[in-house]
């Protein structure tokens, strides 16, 4: 654990000698593990297993699956799925004597459904801290506000702020005292270079890059491996090396 409040990470690579991986993968039986914390999961597909991938590393287990589909069946093998606000509600109220722990699995260009089901889920009581895969490295001075998503191999350096519900995806990295939005998307593998700002909800593809002290806009849409040279307006969708503004974003 490092100086974060409400950041839950667990030591790195060199301290996770003999740690149980067998029992970190889960059985996928759906079978309680007394020694984890109940979790819950907003959202149905992909990067719900993402994040049941690493949950047990951090004491949680994932107990119940939520989406606002209908249809939606449940991406973790064992674990049942239920659907909507009144869904979720039913589980809760058999649920009432343990503080549950939620997370939001909303990725691609969705900042602001992830910001609004972090909110239901808060309204509910539901505590929903960020989380940082045990690969992922935080520096200690990094402000991560809560929902946010440090994901597998991914870097938050010195001085960076995060703010709430942001996802900082696979392998991607954000340099020395940059400031980063509320719902935010750095996508896989993108390079947010030192000093850059970015406004909320704004998604930036897999493996982009973003050049050093660049401001980019709110529910801005950065195209996978654009290189950005220049700051980027709000509303906007840019891409290509250099990248130009394409077009409104929807
Ligand atoms: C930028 C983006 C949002 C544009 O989507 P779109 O508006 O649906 O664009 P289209 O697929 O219709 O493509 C329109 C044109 O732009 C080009 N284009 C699309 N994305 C591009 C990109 N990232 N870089 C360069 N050119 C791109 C297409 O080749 C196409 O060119 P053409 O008209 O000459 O055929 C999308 O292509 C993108 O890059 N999304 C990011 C995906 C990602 O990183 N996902 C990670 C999930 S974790």
């Amino acid at each position: 654990m490092t100086g974060h409040p409400h950041l839950i990470q667990i030591p790195r690579y060199d301290s996770l000698t003999g740690h149980d991986r067998t029992k970190a993968a889960g059985n996928g039986s759906g079978d309680a593990d007394d020694s984890l914390q109940p979790a819950i999961i907003w959202g149905a597909r992909g990067h719900a297993k993402v994040l049941n991938e690493f949950l047990p590393q951090l004491g949680y287990q994932v107990v119940a699956v939520f989406d606002n589909d209908p249809q939606a069946t449940s991406p973790i093998a064992g674990v049942p799925v239920f659907h909507g606000a009144a869904g979720l509600d039913v589980w809760l109220n058999s649920h009432r004597e343990t503080q549950i722990t939620g997370l939001v699995a909303i990725g691609g260009q969705h900042g602001g459904a992830r910001g609004e089901v972090l909110s239901l889920l808060r309204s509910r009581g539901v505590r929903v801290p960020a989380v940082a895969h045990p690969t992922a490295f935080v520096a200690r001075d990094a402000q991560i506000a809560d929902g946010c998503q440090i994901l597998a191999t991914a870097a938050v350096c010195t001085e960076v702020r995060i703010g709430e519900g942001s996802i900082v995806n696979t392998g991607a990295s954000i340099d020395h005292e940059c400031v980063v939005g509320a719902g935010v998307h750095v996508a896989p593998g993108a390079t947010i270079a030192g000093c850059v700002k970015i406004g909320d909800r704004a998604f930036i593809g897999a493996g982009a890059v973003v050049l050093p002290w660049l401001a980019i806009g709110s529910d801005v849409v950065i195209g996978a491996g654009s290189v950005v040279t220049k700051d980027v307006p709000d509303g906007v969708v840019a891409y290509g090396n250099p990248a130009q503004v394409v077009r409104r974003a929807a």
